[in-house]
């Protein structure tokens, strides 16, 4: 069948077949069915964090139970927030912002399905999935069987998880339980966060989490391009982290080079600067290039092939390795393979 939508970058591509359950219960019968049969069960959400490849050798499931149970804590402050799999990622940021539950609303706009989310460890403006997670669900792939992990067990770090280290295709993550509050505590810190709510907000009010939301809706708006439009898969790197003294010494040569120190004493570099100053910006290679509002971004023009992507991508990594020392990681997950021959 054809894996039409099923990846934002919009390749076309293939597998076995492809199923969308509406209920966990539905996912465990295709789970137990693919055993039976033998055959490969491989799970994906919205397909914005992928490059898919021409063709995928697996029946391909895409969880379509998206329900969102709030419970709030007796002294109402907090909130308990259960969300299945396939609920879309920023429809419930903003339920909940709308509702004036504070915590995800730096996340707003973040394509892709809540049971994705932790793979990567979605982050933006300050904030990552991580930090108010409770714990979550997984059903594994080999019988069926359901449990709980916590937060610790999930090995979260920038940008990953256990679910794409010793997890990696073992488990459908089902649910998530996320913890939002009352209290108002806006992260503004970031680029000009600050200055967009306060020039949406009237004299003498107080911040709303919506309000913070759509602040950041603004802000991703200029750079980041929507995938219904132009096909992309947000960041195609991840910020580089390096040693403290390898970083300084790029800094001492590089002095406007954007960083962040991290907890553990490494430097984290902004990628989409370092090919930026490869003149790469805005370069276009075909159907394919790099954003011309955010370097970090590979785009898609449509009518193209995957291998133009993963050119592209490699002539990126070469020129920042050439000019900066750095090899880029990539961050979309590939899935697939090349047809034979
Ligand atoms: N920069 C340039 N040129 C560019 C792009 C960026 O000079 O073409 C500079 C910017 O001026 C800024 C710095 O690099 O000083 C960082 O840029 P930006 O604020 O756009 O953020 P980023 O580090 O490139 C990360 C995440 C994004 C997330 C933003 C905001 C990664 C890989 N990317 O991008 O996440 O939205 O921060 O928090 O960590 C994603 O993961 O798909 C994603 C979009």
């Amino acid at each position: 069948v054809a894996l039409d939508g099923c990846n934002t970058l919009g390749f076309s591509a293939r597998a076995r077949a492809l199923s969308e359950p509406h209920t966990v219960e539905a996912a465990r019968a295709q789970v137990l069915a693919s055993r039976q049969a033998g055959e490969r069960l491989v799970v994906i959400g919205g397909g914005s964090n992928l490059v898919l490849l021409p063709w995928l050798d697996a029946h391909v499931m895409r969880p379509a139970f998206d329900e969102v149970i709030i419970t709030p804590a007796e002294d109402g402050l907090t909130a308990t927030v259960s969300v299945e799999a396939g609920k879309r990622w920023h429809a419930l940021v903003m339920e909940l912002a709308a509702a004036g539950w504070w915590g995800y609303e730096n996340l707003a706009l973040i394509p892709g399905c809540c049971g994705a989310a932790p793979i990567q460890n979605i982050g933006a403006y300050g904030v990552e999935l991580a930090d108010h997670l409770l714990r979550l669900e997984v059903m594994s792939l080999e019988d069926g069987s359901c449990r709980w992990m916590n937060r610790e067990e999930c090995g979260f770090g920038y940008r990953d998880s256990i679910f794409k280290g010793a997890l990696e295709h073992r488990v459908l993550i089902t649910r998530l339980e996320l913890q939002v509050s009352r209290q108002a505590s806006p992260r503004l810190g970031y680029g000009d966060l600050a200055q967009r709510v306060s020039a949406a907000l009237p004299q003498g009010e107080e911040v709303t989490p919506l309000q913070v939301a759509q602040a950041v809706i603004a802000t991703r708006s200029e750079k980041l391009p929507d995938p219904a439009q132009l096909g992309n898969a947000g960041s195609f790197f991840k910020n580089p982290q390096l040693p403290q003294a390898e970083a300084q010494a790029l800094l001492t040569r590089f002095p406007s080079l954007p960083h962040y120190p991290q907890a553990d004493g490494s430097i984290k570099l902004a990628a989409g600067w370092l090919i930026d100053q490869c003149g790469l910006k805005g370069a276009r290679r075909g159907h394919v290039g790099v954003h011309a509002q955010q370097a970090l971004v590979l785009v898609h023009f449509g009518e193209g092939a995957v291998t133009e992507l993963l050119a592209l991508a490699q002539e990126v990594r070469e020129a920042v390795h050439t000019r900066f020392g750095v090899w880029l990681e990539q961050e979309p997950r590939e899935l697939g393979m090349m047809p034979e021959g």
